[in-house]
């Protein structure tokens, strides 16, 4: 069965655009999403195998561990199975077996990884309709018009704990969307990563074989490439630094000199020291997400644990509904 992929990536003029707000902002900052081209998708998958980096490798584990209580939680066969963010969408693997949905959608901003991976999914799951969507789901006002997309109820799943890229603000805004584009009696299965202690964290998201560093310095090649730019990448030092106050990690290419880019047709400074941010990653405890997914409108159904309490699955139904147990078709 060959797969669709619907292409609803940001134009070339909004990209110029989200870059040149980003680096006008003080400290300059771009969205999480540039950081994957083929490229940056192809290292984040190295990053995953790096011994610091324990969050796939755990939150993979849980998912096998727990699919069928996930299933049983959730209550029915969903219409289908939206991720967000799917990357090589190896996670979702167990609740497709667990859940038996109707259909399958991956929303992914890096095309090429994308068609790879429902290519791969679509074989290894034949009996499930997959359906790509290559797009900015933080910018997404509905959910395209498709037919297998068309279905209720749906089921959110948004592992990796993506969450964490986005302020707490930002995030009650997306997690509230989300709810909007999965529809009336929708759930959302999303992973969330925990405070841990801070070498752990730093180390994690700054590994010795140096994968997050050629991660974050491939932003500057791919924008050199998308906007005729002339960034060294070799001229940016790159740091992971846990900020208690935020809860979160900020990755940051760092200037190493005075210097003068040129990018998209205009001048850009960056004085010696001064940072653009890569990437956040808020961590969240139970409580705090709790806090989160309530103000969100969301209500927290289910919630499941690695055993070393590093990171937790939850499942989140729309404040107004209920899980039919019984319905649910093993
Ligand atoms: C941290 S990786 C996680 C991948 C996978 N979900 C996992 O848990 O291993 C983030 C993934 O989301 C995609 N992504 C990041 N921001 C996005 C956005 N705003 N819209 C669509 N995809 C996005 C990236 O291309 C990447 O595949």
């Amino acid at each position: 069965m060959s797969t669709r992929v619907l292409d609803l990536h940001p134009a070339p003029a909004d990209l110029e655009a989200v870059v040149c707000q980003g680096l006008a902002r003080r400290p300059r900052q771009l969205p999480a999403w540039l950081l994957y081209d083929s490229e940056g998708s192809r290292l984040f998958e190295l990053i995953c195998q790096q011994p610091e980096y324990s969050l796939t490798r755990s939150e993979m584990a849980l998912l096998e561990q727990q699919a069928a209580a996930m299933a049983a939680a959730v209550g029915h066969s969903p219409a289908v199975v939206v991720e967000f963010g799917a990357g090589n969408a190896r996670k979702v693997g167990p609740l497709l077996e667990a859940l038996r949905p109707g259909a399958y959608a991956a929303l992914d901003i890096s095309a090429t990884a994308l068609r790879q991976a429902c290519a791969v999914l679509q074989q290894e799951h034949p009996q499930v309709p997959v359906l790509g969507v290559c797009c900015d789901y933080s910018n997404l006002p509905a959910l395209p018009h498709d037919p297998l997309l068309r279905q209720e109820p749906r089921l959110g799943f948004y592992p990796g704990s993506s969450l964490g890229n986005f302020t707490p603000e930002e995030a009650t805004a997306l997690l509230a969307q989300m709810a909007r584009l999965l529809g009336p009696g929708s759930q959302l299965l999303i992973g969330i990563d925990q405070p841990k202690p801070t070498a752990r964290l730093e180390a994690a998201y700054n590994d010795a074989a140096g994968i997050s560093a050629a991660f974050a310095r491939n932003l500057l090649v791919r924008l050199n490439q998308d906007l005729q730019g002339d960034f060294d990448p070799a001229a940016f030092r790159y740091e992971a630094h846990w900020q208690a106050k935020n809860s979160r990690i900020a990755m940051a290419l760092v200037s190493q000199r005075d210097q003068l880019v040129t990018l998209a047709g205009r001048s850009w400074h960056f004085g010696a020291g001064e940072a653009l941010i890569t990437e956040y990653s808020v961590k969240y405890s139970p409580t705090a997400f709790a806090a989160l997914a309530a103000a969100s409108g969301w209500r927290l159904a289910h919630s499941w644990s690695d055993p070393e309490g590093d990171l937790s699955l939850h499942l989140l139904a729309q404040a107004d509904s209920h899980p039919t147990p019984s319905a649910h078709q093993p």
